[in-house]
């Protein structure tokens, strides 16, 4: 495929493009009974397990899928961001996100410099910080130890640390390294979110931390004046320096801002801001709540980066991504089943459904990792695509979103779901004598789901049950909806990482296939601007009482009666 040709006027395109019509005559009842076919779609992957017998795909379909994958130049896209080329295109940067992760003796090159070595003395250089204020050994201005965190960050700079904290959270090993701390995250410049965490904490026990890639974020910036303001005006303006540092790829703008760049740690731009919860971005925040050493009992006994068990699960996924052929590689397989629900059949949405507490913010992470990434309109070369890219991403942990939207998947609308079950609960159940216990419980609904979905329920199954005739449209379910199971064999650091990367990779996947740039943002800038319009404005007219100018109707109208 010529590089400036669309992948919708390839040849594999065209034939899942009618292959899809003859699928669509088979419903998921038919294809379940293939014996040979589920086996063929089960993949295991470091005790991961990927069942997807229940897409609407057959081994045929697969193959159409790889054919399509290597038209698309799938592999050397993957092996082009792996060697650091500037495969970001309009930013005219290389995304090596994967670097973040590797081990200390690896080399990564970016514009032919190994970048590992920059990544492991920041790995370092917050190992030394996070123990030091673990330890007690850095101390705020009144000399107390600072044992509460705030992280103040949007988007990239949130969404990923706030799902690995809160999966963390309930994680016996790292539950009992933070005793006794506390981290938060101000997102929203809300004024409602900077009450709720500074809610009960003390400027003189609080650490901190700025987060932003760009250090121009409007919101993070004036949260990050908010709390200076907050910790100035209790312990005075040169507490500053013991209460804050900083997180940012712009050392300059951190300077000007008042932290010290000895405070500050960096990563680069070659890290996106969505990819960046495997640099400081994540690991300093998390290094602090949970240490960033602790004794590896499982593995082989030795002290190893607790924290780096997170980084490792990570690691793992990235060799397994680069290394193994399509067929058993567990984010190419997701990547192009969705490739296949998206632009074959048309399916907008895609629910990500955790049978797991601790995942209770996976959903809202991939959804900017994926979302951000892939909702484009033209190709990666600016041609416009005569065809949707991206995806609806939104998800709940069961069973909780059962009761919310769980109806609509059954009987309305079809959204391909991925559930992800546990094999053993981060915490111990407490009814053992009961027939079910809680994670038995959760796990029933884990294992129903699927098939409530695929298989449904017909007329002649309702009127065999006695229901009564009238009501039998109302309980016929048309079945035939696909999803795909994720099986992790528990949910620590490792397996978190895992993960995660399995996740970033798909979306690069999708992206890759459908020939975008996956790692530009373009369409968040021009609410920005709009902002900064307002903003003047706002500005003007409280300052110097100028009314509404500029704008719309519309706008003008809203505006003057926000100003009275
Ligand atoms: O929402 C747009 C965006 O640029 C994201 O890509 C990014 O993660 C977020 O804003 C925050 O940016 P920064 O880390 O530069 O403050």
């Amino acid at each position: 495929m010529a590089s400036s040709t669309l992948i919708c006027e390839t040849q594999p395109w065209k034939d899942l493009k009618s292959h899809v019509e003859d699928i669509k005559k088979t419903h998921l009842r038919e294809l379940l009974s293939d014996t040979d076919r589920c086996k063929s779609m089960m993949v295991d992957f470091d005790g991961i397990t990927l069942d997807y017998s229940r897409q609407r795909a057959t081994p045929g379909t697969m193959d159409k899928l790889y054919n399509l994958a290597e038209t698309a130049h799938l592999k050397e896209k993957i092996n082009r961001m792996f060697n650091g080329e500037r495969i970001n295109s309009t930013e005219n940067r290389s995304v090596l996100h994967v670097a973040l992760r590797a081990p200390r003796d690896a080399v990564m090159q970016s514009d032919g410099k190994n970048v590992v070595p920059d990544v492991w003395n920041v790995l370092d250089k917050i190992k030394d910080f996070s123990e030091r204020v673990r330890n007690g050994s850095w101390v705020g201005a009144t000399g107390k130890a600072l044992t509460d965190v705030i992280s103040v960050g949007i988007g990239g700079s949130f969404l990923g640390p706030l799902f690995v904290h809160t999966a963390l959270q309930t994680d016996p090993e790292a539950s009992k390294c933070a005793t006794g701390r506390q981290l938060r995250f101000l997102a929203n410049v809300d004024p409602i979110d900077v009450a709720r965490n500074i809610a009960g904490l003390k400027p003189e026990t609080t650490l901190v931390l700025v987060v932003s890639k760009t250090f121009t974020t409007a919101e993070t910036m004036l949260n990050a004046r908010t709390l200076r303001a907050w910790i100035s005006k209790e312990l005075g303006p040169s507490a500053v320096a013991k209460h804050m540092v900083a997180i940012s790829t712009n050392l300059t703008l951190v300077e000007k801002f008042g932290i010290d760049p000895n405070n500050a740690f960096a990563f680069w731009d070659w890290v996106g801001g969505r990819y960046s919860v495997c640099s400081a971005v994540g690991v300093l925040p998390l290094s602090i709540q949970y240490g960033f050493t602790v004794v590896e009992k499982y593995v082989d006994k030795k002290f190893l980066f607790f924290y780096s068990r997170f980084l490792k699960g990570a690691s793992s996924i990235d060799q397994h991504f680069y290394s193994t052929p399509f067929e058993k590689n567990l984010p190419v397989l997701l990547g192009i089943l969705s490739v296949w629900n998206v632009s074959f059949f048309g399916y907008p949405a895609s629910a990500i459904l955790p049978y797991s507490q601790a995942l209770e913010k996976f959903a809202p992470h991939i959804q900017q990792v994926s979302m951000e990434s892939n909702g484009k309109g033209v190709s990666i070369d600016g041609k416009p695509l005569p065809f949707e890219t991206g995806e609806i991403d939104f998800g709940e942990p069961g069973t909780n979103g059962q009761h919310s939207f769980y109806q609509l998947i059954h009987q309305g609308r079809v959204v391909p779901c991925d559930f992800i079950g546990i094999v053993k609960s981060q915490q111990p159940v407490y009814l053992e004598g009961e027939v079910v216990n809680n994670h038995d419980e959760l796990m029933s609904n884990f294992f129903a789901q699927p098939d409530a979905l695929a298989y449904g329920k017909t007329p002649e199954e309702l009127l065999k049950e006695n229901v009564l005739q009238h009501l039998v449209p109302h309980k016929t379910f048309s079945g035939n909806r696909p999803s795909l199971s994720l099986l992790l064999p528990s949910l620590d650091a490792y397996k978190i990482g895992q993960l995660l990367a399995i996740y970033e990779h798909r979306v690069a996947v999708q992206g890759f296939i459908w020939g975008i740039n996956s790692f530009d943002q373009w369409g968040v800038e021009l609410g920005k601007s709009l902002a900064t319009q307002v903003r003047k404005q706002l500005h003007a007219s409280r300052v110097k009482g100028e009314s509404a100018e500029g704008f719309n109707f519309s706008t003008t109208t809203m505006l003057t009666k926000y100003l009275k």
